[in-house]
């Protein structure tokens, strides 16, 4: 006989919320089976590639296509001036800029598209790129956006009026040829009369430099016209197909219903695959003047110089605050530079993202923030890297201003957060810079930060090993790490957050089959962070099935659900939100099934784990199983056969997830080596659906983190031409590098989203990054250094020390 199994295993069984379950993709990813851009294989593919410029800045003075097109196999090779007659040499950039498809007169950067040719093998069309003659004209290069402010090179011609004036950008007014929005937000009288009356001022300038996602799989497509249904297909290793989709309608006036695109398993994304990129303009071209399917995959080198990076901003800070270390007022103004074009992905009102969250986890009472954006001669995108809303240059910004407000006031940095920290009782709290924080508890975390990794202890230590260093005895030190930093993720609510128009809302859709087992699609895209097995986890405590029996479904237009989808930590804020949702109607009608096959009142039944029970008489009930079966099976009436429904989710507010991070460092003075001893990561995101999920996502964000504050950069030299295009001279941590994370974790759920929880994935990218910087900066602290600037690699290291005299 069957035992009955208790409420907690019956829970058990379904493998729902809080459990750690294992990841279903992992089979398939593991054994070779994934499905990416690259594997896509279709009958009569051609190829394309790119011939770039390898100049910064010149003028085309022509181009000359004949060698390329007499070697055999080259189908088409297409330029500008072919693609001028459709109207698709330029293409609109998610900024609201426009950006050159094929380089139309001009090129604003190294690696810019200038021709795009189309072969029968990769091969061949690699071998007709060098075939392309371009005649160059080279022009003064300006990679310094101060420097591009006060030039009189004007880098975008057309953006500018015939008789010499500026027309408006997107966002308003531009102050020179190279300018192209002023973003500001707060009280700046205010704020700049606090600071001038203000006790102690703390005042410096941060650069957080350019960098890259640089994900395992490059960006891609295949684009497949079948001109006799008029059906375009279109793969892609997009992260938000639907708007992917809308834009590809918009901009060739294929009718969106004529328009699929599916992004299949995809190798990474943080941010870079967000944009629209010129190779899929280009290939959905060749493939509609050819009649077969194009295939256009990247190199390393060209993801590298050409697409979406990161951050590239100098933020020049002022903070205020009384003698006792209690702030007062916080001012900023920093220069963005967006290379070539304006091509960010921020929501529409946000030029510069979320970066006016730039007051972090402090209850400060006035602020300013003004950020102006520049063109230069570097590649455009400016969005990504686990953080497409600029949180990451926000959270840098603060933390590192924190440490030099305690050096200026000679306060304990820790002592000197913990007592400007936004008190528990003060949530849901107003930021003076706009943002309504929905929930947190500072200082529980913070204490628990600090005992767990006995910072009073360190401390000491760190005093001794001064003293140890001064007297001769050793030539490490030692730099202790701290950042508290406050996320802000799920864009977004639909009143204050859209691109190109299109609301940041998110979708679920559910069907119940017969037999008590589900398929959900959802507007997201997975690209590592295992939606399949969380969301599935979601809908399991939901809707009381197994998670092993719910099929989750991401990434196809035609099938999913309208979503904006997988960037900057919205999945779970919003498509978790609009999945447990879809699950409560399930639910709903569910009860009234059940009601009726226990012949009792609707309101006579309740939910309990996987079954409707009659009130008082738990030996009566349905299980889920038993009522999906019935909606298939039974004429109920008043209620329509079958079991689904779907949700569109508007979140009322983004989520605010919070961490502590302690980061201890020791320093070989005499040769710049840096070596993590210990990281102590501790992360609030709310309700935690998987914990072993989350734990991913943090061993991978603080990796990530490490490498742009120790070393990773894209950097360009005079003429434009880029240093780091390689991974020979682009740092990329390995095993060797990466230290041994402690994780650890409070809980605050989220007020306003149905199952408290809040996003994680750039959670410990967003804090790690100032945490090793911090820790670095520290060490050097009791030589008199205030700041220095990221990438904090070895020599950069070496040279600090030299400049504080520590080399004898
Ligand atoms: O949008 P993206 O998927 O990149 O970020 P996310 O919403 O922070 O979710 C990353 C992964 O962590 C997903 O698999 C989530 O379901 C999981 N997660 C979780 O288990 N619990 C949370 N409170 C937040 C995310």
């Amino acid at each position: 006989m069957n035992k009955e199994l208790s409420r907690q295993e019956r829970a058990d069984a379904l493998g729902g919320m809080g459990c750690k379950r294992k990841r279903v993709e992992d089979a398939r990813f593991t054994q070779g089976k994934g499905n990416y851009v690259d594997d896509i294989k279709l009958p009569g593919m051609l190829f394309g590639d790119f011939v770039r410029s390898p100049y910064a800045h010149a003028r085309i003075k022509s181009i000359n296509t004949d060698a390329a097109m007499a070697l055999d196999g080259v189908v088409a090779v297409l330029t500008a001036a072919d693609l001028a007659p459709l109207g698709l040499h330029w293409m609109p950039t998610l900024a609201g800029d426009k950006q050159m498809v094929l380089a139309d007169g001009k090129v604003l950067f190294q690696g810019q598209e200038v021709a795009y040719v189309v072969a029968k093998d990769r091969y061949i069309a690699a071998d007709a790129v060098e075939l392309v003659e371009v005649e160059y004209e080279e022009l003064e290069v300006i990679i310094d956006p101060f420097a591009s402010l006060k030039s009189d090179v004007v880098l975008r011609e057309d953006l500018v009026a015939e008789d010499g004036s500026l027309p408006d950008g997107a966002h308003g007014p531009r102050k020179h040829h190279n300018h192209i929005f002023t973003w500001e937000v707060g009280d700046k009288e205010t704020t700049e009369q606090v600071i001038g009356e203000a006790e102690v001022v703390a005042e410096d300038m941060f650069y957080y430099h350019r960098t890259h996602p640089c994900p395992l799989e490059t960006c891609g497509c295949v684009a497949s016209m079948d001109k006799v249904n008029g059906k375009l297909t279109l793969y892609g290793t997009f992260q938000a197909p639907h708007a992917i989709r809308t834009v590809v309608s918009l901009i060739s006036g294929i009718e969106e219903h004529n328009i699929r695109v599916i992004s299949p398993d995809i190798g990474g994304g943080f941010g870079n695959k967000v944009g629209a990129y010129p190779g899929y303009v280009c290939s959905v071209v060749a493939s509609i003047v050819t009649g077969v399917p194009v295939k256009w995959v990247e190199d390393r080198m060209e993801n590298l110089m050409t697409t979406a990076f990161a951050r590239d901003y100098w933020m020049k800070g002022k903070i205020a605050a009384t003698k006792e270390g209690k702030i007062t007022g916080l001012w900023c103004h920093t220069t963005a530079d967006h290379g070539g074009f304006d091509a960010c992905a921020d929501p529409t009102k946000f030029p510069a993202g979320f970066m006016n969250i730039c007051t972090g986890s402090y209850d400060i009472p006035v602020a300013y923030l003004a950020v102006d954006g520049v063109y230069t001669n570097k590649a455009p995108g400016g969005v990504s890297y686990r953080c497409s809303f600029r949180v990451t240059e926000a959270v840098y910004f603060i933390e590192r201003m924190i440490e030099v407000l305690a050096i200026e006031l000679n306060m304990d940095p820790a002592e000197l957060r913990r007592i400007n920290f936004i008190k528990k009782e003060q949530f849901p709290y107003q930021s003076a810079l706009g943002w309504e924080y929905d929930s947190g508890d500072y200082h529980t975390a913070w204490d628990k930060a600090l005992e767990a990794v006995d910072y009073k202890g360190l401390r000491a230590e760190q005093a001794q090993r001064v003293e140890d260093f001064k007297a001769g005895k050793t030539r490490s030190l030692m730099g202790i790490g701290l950042t508290f930093f406050t996320e802000i993720v799920g864009a977004g609510p639909v009143k204050n957050c859209d691109i190109l128009g299109l609301g940041m809302f998110d979708s679920c859709e559910i069907r119940i089959h017969p037999t008590g087992s589900a398929i959900a699609r959802l507007g997201t895209i997975s690209q590592g962070q295992g939606h399949a097995t969380t969301f599935a986890q979601i809908l399991a405590t939901e809707i009381g099935l197994p998670a092993d029996s719910i099929t989750i479904e991401e990434g196809d237009t035609d099938t999913a659900p309208y979503g904006l989808g997988t960037y900057g930590s919205r999945s779970t804020p919003v498509a978790g939100a609009a999945t447990a949702m879809a699950g409560r109607k399930i639910r709903a009608k569910a009860q009234m099934i059940a009601a009726y096959l226990l012949e009792v009142h609707d309101d006579d039944v309740e939910f309990d784990v996987d079954r409707f029970v009659v009130k008082g008489a738990p030996e009566k009930f349905k299980t889920m199983k038993e009522i999906a079966f019935a909606a298939y099976n039974q004429a109920i009436p008043g209620i329509e056969p079958g079991l689904e429904a779907v949700s569109y989710y508007d979140p009322p507010n983004m989520t605010y997830p919070f961490g502590a991070y302690v980061c201890v460092m020791d320093i070989d003075v005499d040769t710049g080596v840096t070596d993590i001893r210990r990281f102590y990561a501790l992360d609030d995101c709310g309700t935690r659906i998987n914990p072993m999920i989350i734990e991913g996502q943090i061993h991978g964000g603080l990796t990530e983190a490490l490498a742009v504050a120790l070393g990773q950069e894209i950097a360009y030299d005079d003429m434009g031409n880029v240093k780091t295009g390689t991974l020979m001279d682009f740092f990329l941590p390995t095993a060797w590098e990466v230290p041994n994370y402690e994780t650890d974790h409070t809980v605050t759920p989220s007020p306003h989203h149905p199952i408290g929880a809040k996003g994680v994935g750039e959670s410990p990218h967003v804090g790690g990054v100032p945490c090793f910087s911090n820790a670095v900066n520290d060490a050097f602290k009791a030589f008199g250094l205030r700041h220095t600037h990221m990438p904090h690699d070895h020599w950069r290291i070496w040279q600090t020390a030299n400049k504080l005299g520590l080399h004898g």
